[in-house]
């Protein structure tokens, strides 16, 4: 059917999306948070970031249009949702995510040349070139995990295994849950020398009971999953959102590796954003933000991954979340 005509009028407007990044830049929403029930007029907001006054009201007037700020009076304050992810005192703050989507601002605007042309704008990916992005996207992807992570542990069982191999492991986070859910699992963390500085910070940080000895179970290895070859062999081989940052032709040679790593008898456990079969979702989106901000980057299918691991050796592969996991056995 298709979309309405009041949201089709509503599509150019990418006004909204770039008050409510400015308004993250400006951190509105953490000196908000200390007016507490009462909130803070616009000139209190406007003397604490150090903005114009006027222009302060009349962007928070918007961001109450936007639905991330209430209004009473005369005086603002966050909304559950914004106390929760924007206010930087918070457990779950987020703000990391919506400045890293908009310093992808500028490279959007090249969009309809990348349509046009089929070439990249962007060399590599940020992992390897933009230290700065990719601290932040680490941070990202930990505070993500952090949410998701424990439902998926419960998801797969690994009850019978010892070994794991997360490539690519970034931050840790999917090591770190597994192994806290596994007081016998020992984990290999393989990435590039310069995330591995990174990931070593969130073991640390993350070392919780003592009895979980993360640092004495999750071993850290720098090398390249593309022209290195995957450290020793593991019960259970992880891959989580490395897919869609590589081509075909890499992920398919990247599943034969995987496979040389994997223990008979193992499991490999593949978790990205698939674009679906009949209807393409938000993933058919989610890789045209890869087309612009990666040189290679897009999002596969699962028929596609399913390809690549029957390929490799792998059997009795089976979807544990719709678009987004999949696991397989090698006999
Ligand atoms: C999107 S992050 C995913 C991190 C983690 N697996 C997760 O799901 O949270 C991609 C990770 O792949 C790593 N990476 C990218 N290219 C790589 C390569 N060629 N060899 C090894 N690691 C690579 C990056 O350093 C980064 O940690």
């Amino acid at each position: 059917m298709g979309i309405s005509a009041p949201s089709f009028f509503q599509l150019g407007y990418y006004w909204e999306a770039k008050i409510f990044l400015v308004s993250v830049r400006l951190d509105v929403y953490t000196p908000l948070a200390t007016g507490g029930d009462w909130g803070m007029t616009a000139e209190a907001l406007a003397a604490s970031i150090k903005t114009d006054p006027a222009f302060t009201e009349r962007l928070l007037d918007a961001l109450v249009v936007i639905g991330v700020v209430v209004c009473k009076e005369g005086r603002y304050r966050n909304t559950p949702v914004t106390s929760d992810f924007l206010v930087k005192t918070s457990p779950f703050y987020m703000g990391e995510l919506m400045l890293l989507q908009d310093a992808e601002w500028e490279a959007w605007g090249h969009l309809e040349e990348i349509v046009r042309s089929g070439k990249p704008q962007v060399a590599g990916n940020l992992f390897m070139n933009r230290p700065d992005l990719a601290q932040m996207t680490l941070k990202v992807l930990y505070r993500m995990g952090q949410r998701m992570a424990p439902s998926l542990v419960e998801k797969i069982d690994l009850s019978s295994y010892h070994s794991f191999l997360d490539v690519g492991g970034g931050a840790g986070t999917f090591s770190i849950a597994f192994c806290k859910k596994y007081p016998a699992l020992q984990a290999t963390l393989f990435d590039l020398p310069q995330t591995l500085e990174y990931t070593q910070k969130y073991i640390i940080q993350e070392k919780g009971d003592a009895s979980c000895n993360l640092e004495g179970r999750i071993h850290l290895i720098g090398g390249n999953f593309n022209t290195d070859p995957l450290p020793g062999e593991h019960d259970v081989v992880f891959l989580s959102d490395i897919l869609h940052y590589q081509t075909y032709a890499e992920n398919q040679a990247l599943f034969h590796k995987l496979y040389k790593a994997t223990n008979p008898g193992g499991m490999v456990v593949v978790k990205d954003m698939f674009v679906g079969e009949e209807q393409p979702g938000w993933n058919a989106i989610f890789s045209i933000h890869m087309m612009v901000y990666s040189e290679k980057g897009r999002c596969f299918k699962g028929s596609e991954v399913t390809a690549w691991l029957k390929q490799a050796g792998f059997c009795e592969i089976c979807e544990v979340e719709r678009n987004t996991v999949l696991v397989a056995r090698k006999m």
